[in-house]
């Protein structure tokens, strides 16, 4: 045979034949590997979603119990609730738990969480306890992002600044008393910090707000709005 005859286009290897098999290859446990670490993720969360949300309700219970001593009601808090939505007092567009205190089935208190949509790191979620009477029983932070040594004295564990809170109520004849000291109100600030104090003056007012629109209605057994 010529030895210029070109062998027969069955005996040649194909440009890019093994080119294409590996990058299949490829694909293919890129793709396997992608759904192993998505089915891992979907399994852990599933497996820490109930004790996170026990380890959170621990926090509320202890936090409640802070604003609102045990003694001054003998209801199940968290079987008598409502849930409500309102995002212009409360800070969210979620349904928010309002925990009804009552002794002797007589209110005695209701307590809510409210987000601070304006902290200095993003929302700050507070959990607030009113009186029948519309005073303040108490307030505490329970999540924030703010920074540490700055902004972070809304902790208890820092500073008793949010204790200041206690007794409180909205004072109708005084505009600007629910408002940090810095802007003309009753409310200190922190040296060099005066936005996350003023998201949670604000976000405190506006629960107060909240409380005297619905006042008790919140007491009743049917759902509020
Ligand atoms: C890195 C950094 C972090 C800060 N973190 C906070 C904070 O967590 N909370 C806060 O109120 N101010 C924080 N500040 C200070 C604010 O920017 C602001 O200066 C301060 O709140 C005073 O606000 P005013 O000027 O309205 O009084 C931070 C500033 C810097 C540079």
């Amino acid at each position: 045979m010529d030895q210029n005859t070109p062998s027969t286009p069955s005996k040649m290897t194909r440009p890019g034949g093994n080119l294409r098999r590996k990058m299949i290859q490829s694909a293919f446990y890129l793709s396997l590997f992608t759904l192993a670490g998505i089915s891992f993720l979907l399994v852990t969360q599933h497996i820490t979603a109930e004790p996170i949300k026990q380890a959170e309700k621990q926090v509320l219970l202890k936090t409640i119990d802070q604003i609102l001593p045990t003694t001054q009601y003998n209801n199940d808090l968290f079987t008598d609730t409502i849930t409500v939505t309102s995002p212009d007092y409360l800070g969210t567009t979620d349904p928010v738990t309002i925990y009804r205190a009552r002794f002797n089935k007589k209110p005695v208190a209701v307590i809510f969480k409210v987000i601070a949509t304006n902290g200095y790191s993003g929302n700050i979620e507070i959990i607030t306890g009113i009186y029948q009477d519309g005073t303040l029983s108490g307030v505490r932070v329970l999540k924030h992002r703010e920074t540490p040594g700055l902004g972070d004295k809304i902790e208890t564990r820092k500073t008793d600044w949010v204790l200041g809170f206690s007794g409180e109520r909205l004072q109708p004849d005084q505009k600007r008393y629910w408002r940090v000291k810095k802007d003309g109100g009753h409310f200190d600030q922190f040296t060099g910090a005066t936005i996350t104090p003023r998201a949670i003056v604000k976000a405190v007012k506006t629960a107060l707000d909240f409380y005297q629109q619905n006042g008790d209605r919140l007491y009743d057994s049917t759902q509020s709005n």
